[in-house]
């Protein structure tokens, strides 16, 4: 019900279906190099994969895996990458250097299946799978998720295999797809068979609550990009780490670079001294709401807020909202739209102070990051006062203040990545 309810709002507001996400992001067209950082999401996902398959067991799995029944799907192993439509061949040149990588990443320990370092928020990923761990995951279950899913993805034999149900908004089914296959290059070999159903719209739909009191129903394994404390859905990179197309947002490595340099353009002592926010306010209420603690006549509230005309935007070749030109505040604001929100990670990268405001919803990684420690943390109900307090605080301590911005940089930057060994000292170049 929910996705259908979203659905109708996409229908009636262009404006919703263009920044439904995001907002103050944009991209870059100059930036020339490209590391490929995008490398180390895949690790993510292989851990979450191979986690599934060890901690559900995926007893009956094997044995039902009976592959004669691939009528509908389609071997999308050797499928081309995405288009953007715009004049960006930026996924085309990755493709390059995947090829000349992958050799490097098969002469690697082929047994070594997780990262050596495992950052904070892997540990949710066991606490994810928690509800399949004494059943292991039934055929049945998997069939169940299928009411709601975009498609399902199958690997046999290193080969991935798709069955489509419904069309995604945008083309977030297609780069998240185009993710998976990037993971099947890097690790050939390395993946274990694996079936799962994937549902790329925003809200959560396996409400926990369903599954408490009556033992026979099974709560089905559904991936998504977002979930929430009610819901058993299970988390996954969303598709803008490989790339947003309609909004013309490059792969996370290529936006991490030139939000790098955006950093360097204005150092933290004299960036302005206020919260700045821009998005499209309409995807949700309680963004509405963030509006009001706008400066006025009348009240500042520490805050500089603007709308994202994505429209428009679209319409100028996107020239006015180039992430790393919005590294110029002390403090950013963090607000989910009608789910979590992928302008998340950049706001993250900026250097600035997070004002997080009180989600409801999680992504994969944001369990692994601390209030006061990677960002601070701002109350849903009284958004003006607790933001203005913030930018307060955050002034008349300025050191602490930045240090804040600066770990949850950190944190996006190499823990969103962990780069292994060969990208280690790319790291320091740059950090240096
Ligand atoms: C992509 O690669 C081509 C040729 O290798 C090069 O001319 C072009 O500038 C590259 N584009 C980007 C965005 O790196
Ligand atoms: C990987 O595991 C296999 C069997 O478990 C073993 O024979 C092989 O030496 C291992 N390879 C490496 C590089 O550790
Ligand atoms: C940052 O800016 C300084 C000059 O202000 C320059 O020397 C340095 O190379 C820049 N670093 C990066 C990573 O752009
Ligand atoms: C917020 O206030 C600033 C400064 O007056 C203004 O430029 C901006 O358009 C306002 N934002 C909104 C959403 O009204």
């Amino acid at each position: 019900m929910l996705c259908s309810s979203h659905l109708l709002i996409i229908k009636n507001n262009r404006l919703a279906e263009k920044g439904k996400h995001e907002d103050e992001l944009a991209t870059t067209n100059n930036i020339k190099r490209c590391r490929c950082l995008e490398k180390s999401i895949v690790k993510v996902i292989v851990f979450i994969v191979v986690s599934l398959f060890i901690s559900a067991a995926l007893l009956d799995f094997l044995g039902y895996l009976d592959f004669n029944v691939f009528e509908g799907f389609k071997l999308i192993t050797k499928r081309k990458e995405p288009k953007f439509p715009y004049q960006c061949d930026v996924v085309q040149n990755q493709s390059h250097q995947i090829s000349s990588s992958q050799s490097r990443a098969s002469s690697l320990n082929p047994n070594h299946s997780q990262p050596s370092t495992c950052p904070s928020y892997f540990r949710w990923i066991h606490e994810d799978l928690r509800p399949w761990k004494q059943t292991g995951i039934t055929k049945k279950m998997i069939k169940k998720a299928s009411k709601t899913a975009h498609f399902r993805l199958v690997i046999h034999n290193g080969k991935a295999y798709v069955k489509r149900y419904r069309k995604s908004i945008q083309s977030r089914d297609d780069f998240t797809l185009w993710g998976i296959i990037q993971l099947l290059r890097w690790y050939p070999g390395r993946l274990p068979d694996l079936d799962l159903m994937f549902d790329a719209d925003d809200r959560p739909v396996v409400r926990s609550d369903d599954f408490i009191s009556q033992q026979q129903k099974e709560p089905s394994p559904l991936f998504r990009y977002c979930s929430d404390d009610a819901s058993l859905d299970i988390v996954f990179p969303d598709w803008s780490f490989w790339g947003w197309a309609e909004v013309n947002i490059k792969p996370w490595g290529k936006s991490l670079e030139a939000i790098k340099e955006g950093n360097n353009m204005t150092q933290w002592k004299d960036r302005v001294a206020y919260a700045y926010w821009r998005g499209n306010p309409y995807v949700d209420p309680t963004r509405g709401d963030l509006l009001k603690c706008n400066i006025s006549e009348h009240e500042d509230w520490n805050t500089r807020l603007y709308i994202q005309d994505w429209d428009k935007e679209s319409k100028e070749g996107f020239k006015n909202s180039n992430l790393e030109n919005q590294c110029t505040h002390r403090y950013k604001i963090y607000i989910e739209g009608w789910a979590w929100s992928v302008s998340e990670k950049y706001i993250m990268a900026c250097d600035s102070m997070t004002l997080y405001v009180k989600p409801r919803f999680y992504d994969f990684y944001i369990r692994g990051m601390m209030p006061l420690q990677h960002y601070w943390p701002i109350r849903d109900d009284s958004k003006c006062t607790s933001l203005k307090f913030a930018v307060h605080w955050g002034n008349t301590h300025v050191e602490k203040a930045r240090e804040i911005g600066e770990k949850g940089s950190r944190f996006i930057r190499e823990e969103v990545n962990m780069k292994d060994g060969d990208e280690r000292g790319a790291r320091a170049r740059t950090m240096s």
